[in-house]
């Protein structure tokens, strides 16, 4: 096991009926920014329940944090938490809000005249206004996590920062107010958290058989309740594994002492930028055919994958890791997100300016080894077609 240190400060309150207990997490009289995105909160009732809970606090609200959150939105709403002179601020959504939110506390405070700085890493996060969440959509784990992925739409660029300031000071996940998701939402929710997992557990042995175990309970929890809580949405047990079992993914817990990949996201995020995939989509689409290409890299692992994951055991190794990429595949499609570039409308002669933008992105070494060269990923995509 490699060397860690763990620190996840971010308290979960948990279960149905919870977001009543928000007022006792905000102190009274705070001047709170209740952040949100396109408005599904307004209709499934979630923001009535923040307002009546946050009655004893200053509410000013900013809603219209899109899907894949822009910069130039974001900049909005520092420009109103400054203005309004915000102490805390609450975000009320999925992903998006949440990373939308962490960028606005590190943005308010931030001495520099362009808060992008913090983005592209050439200013760190000194100071950040505390924040909590109400997750509406499991998926990303930021409810648990301190990073956030921000796009800046003028220039084509998605690119993930984070600090230690940025977890949230606590989480509130109900997964009842997840019940009016559309089914690709939930099935994106799904194919995130799993990939996540992968991310951290489809490397290399490195002596952490906890960890492995965390990551393949995570893993086969999500292949048995996801397609039940897609299914059945309703179905509150099946949910609340989900919720759960995505938060865990990406909290920091499985990836403690493990070596960890993330090329599948970083080239995933490139097709986001440039063609608008969902985030899961484009993950959907990236992980198999990177599998493939670094199969003799993840071989050992992908041989424990198939026998824990997916109970192979019939037939020689090899081939049982083969047929565990081909199973992720098939899980990934069964849920009804596809997994070819082509079946997104997205041909062979894209490929040259995928690679150009992970070369802008400083993205020429990537995934565990750090041997996915700007060449690697161009076959991963090639492949991906
Ligand atoms: O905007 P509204 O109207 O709220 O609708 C949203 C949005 O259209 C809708 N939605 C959310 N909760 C709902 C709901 N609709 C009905 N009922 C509900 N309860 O779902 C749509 C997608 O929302 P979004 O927040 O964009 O999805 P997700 O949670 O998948 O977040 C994706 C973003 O997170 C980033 C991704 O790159 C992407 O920008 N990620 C963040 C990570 C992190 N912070 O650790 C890690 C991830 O790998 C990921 O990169
Ligand atoms: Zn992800």
């Amino acid at each position: 096991m490699q060397n860690f240190t763990f620190h996840n400060p971010t308290k979960i309150i948990f279960g149905k009926g919870r977001i009543a207990d928000l007022g006792a997490e905000v102190p009274a009289g705070q001047r709170v920014l209740v952040t949100y995105g396109g408005g599904s909160v307004l209709k499934n009732g979630t923001l009535d329940e923040v307002r009546a809970a946050l009655k004893h606090s200053v509410v000013t609200e900013f809603g219209g944090i899109e899907p894949n959150p822009s910069f130039e939105t974001l900049m909005e709403a520092v420009k109103l938490a400054r203005e309004t002179r915000t102490e805390f601020i609450l975000a009320v959504g999925g992903g998006s809000v949440m990373d939308g939110t962490k960028f606005i506390a590190a943005a308010v405070p931030f001495p520099g005249e362009d808060p992008w700085d913090l983005v592209i890493r050439k200013a760190p996060v000194k100071k950040a206004l505390p924040f909590g969440t109400v997750l509406t959509l499991p998926a990303t784990g930021s409810e648990m996590n301190s990073g956030a992925v921000i796009t800046r739409k003028s220039i084509g660029a998605k690119l993930a920062f984070g600090s230690p300031l940025l977890f949230p000071r606590f989480s509130v996940l109900d997964p009842t107010k997840t019940y009016s998701l559309p089914p690709r939402q939930v099935a994106n929710g799904v194919v995130d958290a799993f990939v996540h997992t992968l991310e951290q557990y489809l490397t290399y042995p490195a002596d952490a058989p906890m960890q492995d175990r965390f990551s393949e309970g995570l893993l086969r929890t999500l292949i048995e309740v996801g397609p039940v809580t897609l299914r059945e949405p309703e179905q509150y047990e099946a949910r609340a594994a989900f919720v759960w079992s995505a938060t865990l993914a990406l909290n920091g817990l499985i990836g403690a002492g493990v070596p960890q990949d993330w090329a599948t996201h970083m080239i995933g995020h490139e097709l986001t930028a440039k063609f608008g995939l969902d985030h899961a989509q484009s993950l959907a689409v990236v992980l198999p055919a990177l599998l493939t290409e670094c199969f003799e890299a993840k071989r050992a692992k992908l041989v424990q994958y198939a026998e824990r994951v997916w109970d192979l055991r019939d037939g020689d190794a090899e081939s049982r890791a083969r047929q565990a990429i081909e199973l992720t595949r098939t899980f990934f499609e069964s849920l009804g997100v596809k997994t070819r570039l082509s079946e997104y409308g997205i041909g062979a002669g894209a490929i040259p300016g995928l690679v150009e933008a992970l070369e802008a992105h400083g993205m020429k070494a990537l995934g565990e080894h750090r041997d996915i060269t700007l060449d690697v990923s161009r076959r991963i995509l090639e492949r991906a077609q």
